[in-house]
């Protein structure tokens, strides 16, 4: 989608006239509709479609002017876009609403437009019986070119990156990831470990998730270094099951739908690297990727067998479903094993138990570092993805005592969301590090506001703005 400033209305297939809930003047429009303005309220979402001669006019509702925010903003555009869209409009132009905050209500009408127009789809074109048709140009009238769009421009493509990864074919997963990763930007750095050189840096633990996969592990890293004179460097680690099954602690079919879903960590830590790269943050920041299947076969890692991971722990496996954790251990020891690290973000679809303690809307936020997690609260604040911090109380790590390995992997189910974060801490020493349970908002079942049905790119616009706070 082209995006355009403009000084008034043009030719267009629609204009879009937006309104702040309350009394309306007509004289606020370009052109006389009758009385349909008697019959609008301007609530937020709220669309009317008009005519004045042969212009459509589609009026928009705002919500309330002295409540308004930027995720208002966002939410009321996206139903815009879903309008537009449905009536197969290529070209929309968006009049500018009578405010002061023109930078900071623009972030939200052109996130809200950006995010809501994603089309992913396996549908062959012949039969699809309403294919939904991209908007081409959106032309902006009566508010100067700003500077910040392009930024918007680029961060909402890395939420579509990131959503395109997810919403892939789990058996294609794996190329497209690395393909992804190899061409992610000119100044990022990507290194790819084989299931060879996995073995011999020790990680037993991804080794043992991937062993029930026909499918190879990898070991991705993403490195960016926008800043050489720093020694500062963020690592983010994100959770890469390509294809959650359970295991030999299978899952029930319905439990399993929503698997492919499982390496949205990784995709939204490579994401941000990529956006990072293209934004030329003054940071330096590495994404850790490991990436596995968890796969039923033969060969799968069995319930009550110890492995060895890269930081020697050993763990005996009480449930094979609990392999994010896993594979984390060994990417967080990693990369405080090689990377000297001042901070480590790991990002996963990691349990149930936070989806049901938070919903689709929310993730759960863990650190053992007050400033950090107060940075990433400040992040969600500016992106608007709704981040809660969580408790990591101790004493629930009681639950991990195995009587002949250092840990075991799956604890009770009370607070599980909390002790699988506490098996993660186990590994981070004493690097300021934060964990992030996006297993709701990551993936969800029906679109919602500006976000599809399925992955949603979550996390990414949060990260991205942590970054620039560091910077
Ligand atoms: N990938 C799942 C968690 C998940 C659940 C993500 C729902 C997205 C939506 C994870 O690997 C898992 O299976 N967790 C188990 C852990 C349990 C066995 C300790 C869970 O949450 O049930
Ligand atoms: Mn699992
Ligand atoms: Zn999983």
């Amino acid at each position: 989608m082209k995006i355009a400033f403009s000084k008034n209305l043009e030719k267009a297939d629609v204009w879009v006239i937006p309104f702040w809930e309350g009394p309306k003047e007509a004289a606020d429009l370009p052109l006389s509709i009758g009385r349909a303005l008697d019959d609008f309220k301007g609530k937020n979402g709220e669309t009317a479609l008009c005519y004045a001669g042969d212009q459509r006019i589609l009026l928009v509702g705002l919500g309330k002017q002295e409540s308004a925010t930027v995720e208002a903003l966002r939410k009321a555009y996206a139903a815009v876009v879903k309008f537009a869209t449905s009536k197969k409009w290529k070209r929309i132009d968006v009049l500018f609403p009578k405010c002061k905050q023109k930078e900071e209500f623009f972030k939200g009408i052109a996130e809200g437009i950006l995010l809501t127009h994603y089309i992913f789809s396996y549908k062959h074109d012949s039969i699809k019986e309403d294919p939904p048709v991209p908007i081409e140009k959106v032309v902006f009238a009566g508010v100067e070119p700003l500077k910040s769009c392009e930024e918007i421009e680029t961060v909402v493509n890395g939420v579509h990156f990131v959503r395109d990864l997810v919403n892939g074919n789990a058996d294609e997963k794996r190329e497209a990831f690395l393909k992804a990763a190899k061409h992610l930007h000119p100044k990022v750095k990507t290194t790819v470990l084989d299931k060879k050189q996995i073995e011999k840096e020790g990680m037993g633990l991804l080794l043992a998730v991937n062993r029930g996969s026909t499918i190879d592990p990898a070991f991705v890293q993403a490195a960016y270094t926008g800043n050489p004179k720093s020694k500062n460097r963020i690592v983010l680690v994100g959770k890469g099951v390509l294809y959650d099954t359970g295991g030999l602690s299978l899952k029930p079919t319905d439990g399993m739908l929503a698997m492919k879903c499982d390496m949205a960590g990784a995709a939204t830590v490579l994401g941000v690297v990529k956006v990072a790269a293209e934004l030329g943050l003054k940071v330096n920041v590495t994404a850790v990727m490991p990436l596995t299947e968890n796969c039923i076969d033969a060969n799968s890692y069995k319930p009550g067998d110890v492995y060895r991971g890269l930081s020697k722990k050993t763990i005996e496996i009480t449930n094979t479903d609990a392999e994010g954790r896993l594979i984390l251990a060994d990417a967080i020891a990693y990369a405080v094993k090689h990377l000297r690290p001042s901070a480590i973000i790991d990002v996963a679809t990691l349990t149930g138990a936070c989806v049901i303690a938070l919903g689709d809307d929310i993730s759960g936020l863990f650190s053992h570092h007050d400033e950090l997690a107060d940075e990433l609260l400040e992040a969600s604040e500016y992106s608007d993805e709704i981040t809660w911090r969580m408790p990591l109380h101790a004493d629930y790590l009681e639950s991990y005592k195995s009587e002949i390995a250092d840990l075991i992997n799956s604890g009770s189910r009370e607070g599980a969301a909390i002790k699988a974060a506490l098996f993660l801490k186990e590994f981070a020493g004493d690097i300021p590090w934060a964990h992030i349970d996006i297993a709701g908002p990551a993936f969800i079942p029906k679109p919602k506001h500006y976000n599809p049905m399925k992955g949603t790119g979550y996390g990414l616009r949060l990260l991205v703005e942590f970054l620039k706070l560091r910077a």
